[in-house]
């Protein structure tokens, strides 16, 4: 089997990201929780940035064992320097330099030559080599760089000792098949003891589509963070592309990633807790309706046979649910009265028939359907004061409150009105 080496990001580029600052202390519960996750090397941070951050690798460095502990340091003496002193506790330690390659980058922000940036590359990665043996380099702006030039640099800075290549698309410029030709055009072109990694942002939503296409043409390296967190519009989700690999075997034959993907949803709930930041509903993977199904048609499938409507289960990703139907005004009559059978009632069909009239009428007004509501429907006379606009404001409120606090599915918890 040939690994995908998973690099994950979230404390260096995810916390670029506006509003996803975290404190020492919820940086260092991160780290621990992906390296039970098993990412092969987590990027701590920028040490040069700023003296928190510098503290956070070191402490991180101290603690995490099974994974690498990588710090970004600019192609400068100074980041370099700081960078080594950050990690120096950690048993398993990386620098990662960096500095921008394309012609737009080279001339307007750094207002070098194209030779003083290769001087400046290659002096890095051999000053980074006196403090570690693992060096990475970043061609800054692949993505709009120029073939010929990427091959130089690249030829020099492995000459003068990086083991890792990266080639972020950090605009989020390229498309999947020119990301693939490209990273395939490196790969055949340099030795193959040289890793190439990807780093790809998500500026036209293509992010985990040029990862993908990237490990399918050579590259050994993703770099990706925890629901997508990152500068602008993300980087690519970790989630999706280790989902991505693990369903598609087919097309990712003899390929795999060494992610507990069961510490998946876990990680994913500690990232949006500590930043604030939760992913959207629809997220692919951990968003809160990635396993709910609220349509009849599909709730019918699903409680006939799960795969039908689902490519993965839940379980897989560590998110326990016990039921994925949520009941709302799509849902059919199948749905409805498993429901019904789970909470304990045992109707006859005209019962059936008047029970699911009155559950229609009401998810006509209501966005979500909890327990109390079937259970109020079906025992009017135990609970007098059940009112629809009562139900509609109560259940909105809880499901606020739900959402806010760990964003799990309602249905099937036991909640009292
Ligand atoms: O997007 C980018 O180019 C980066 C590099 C520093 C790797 O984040
Ligand atoms: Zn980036």
């Amino acid at each position: 089997m040939e690994m995908v080496k998973i690099f994950d990001t979230t404390l260096r580029d995810g916390e670029q990201s506006p509003g996803a600052s975290m404190t020492i202390e919820e940086k260092i519960k991160v780290a621990k929780q992906l390296e039970k996750l098993r990412v092969d090397i987590i990027e701590a941070g920028f040490a040069a940035a700023s003296p928190g951050d510098f503290e956070a690798i070191n402490m991180i460095a101290k603690e995490v064992k099974d994974s690498t502990i990588c710090s970004l340091a600019r192609a400068v003496e100074g980041d370099i320097k700081k960078a080594a002193e950050a990690i120096a506790p950690a048993p398993l330690k990386r620098i990662h330099t960096f500095i921008a390659t394309s012609p737009i980058h080279m001339e307007y922000k750094l207002r070098m030559t194209p030779d003083e940036v290769i001087k400046r590359a290659v002096d890095a990665v051999k000053y980074a080599r006196t403090f570690v043996d693992d060096v990475e380099f970043s061609c800054e702006d692949a993505g709009r760089s120029e073939m010929s030039f990427l091959k130089e640099i690249i030829s020099a800075v492995i000459e003068a000792g990086a083991k890792t290549i990266n080639i972020p698309d950090t605009v989020g410029y390229r498309f999947p098949h020119e990301m693939g030709e490209m990273i395939k055009e490196l790969v055949d072109y340099f030795p193959k003891d040289i890793t190439f990694s990807v780093h790809c942002h998500n500026d036209l939503g293509l992010a985990t589509a040029n990862s993908l296409y990237s490990v399918l043409n050579g590259a050994r390296q993703v770099e990706c963070t925890i629901n997508g967190l990152g500068e602008r519009a993300g980087n690519a989700a970790l989630e999706e592309i280790v989902m991505a690999i693990k369903v598609r075997r087919d097309l990712f034959d003899g390929i795999d990633t060494r992610i507990n993907t069961k510490e998946i949803y876990p990680t994913s709930r500690l990232v949006a807790s500590v930043t604030g930041i939760e992913p959207q509903p629809n997220k692919a993977i951990v968003g809160r309706n990635a396993f709910a199904h609220e349509s009849g048609i599909h709730q019918d499938g699903v409680l006939k046979h799960k795969q039908t409507y689902e490519i993965m289960s839940a379980e897989s990703i560590g998110l326990d649910v016990k039921d994925t139907i949520v009941l709302g005004k799509h849902s059919g009559r199948h749905a409805f009265s498993k429901k019904l059978e789970a909470l304990g009632f045992n109707l006859s069909k005209d019962e059936l028939d008047e029970a699911f009239l009155k559950f229609k009428k009401l998810a006509d007004k209501k966005k979500e359907i909890y327990d109390e509501d079937i259970i109020a429907i079906n025992k009017p006379a135990q609970v007098d004061s059940y009112d629809i606009q009562d139900a509609i404001d109560g259940a909105e409120l809880l499901h606020r409150l739900d959402r806010d606090t760990s964003g799990v599915l309602l249905l099937g918890k036991n909640r009292a009105f």
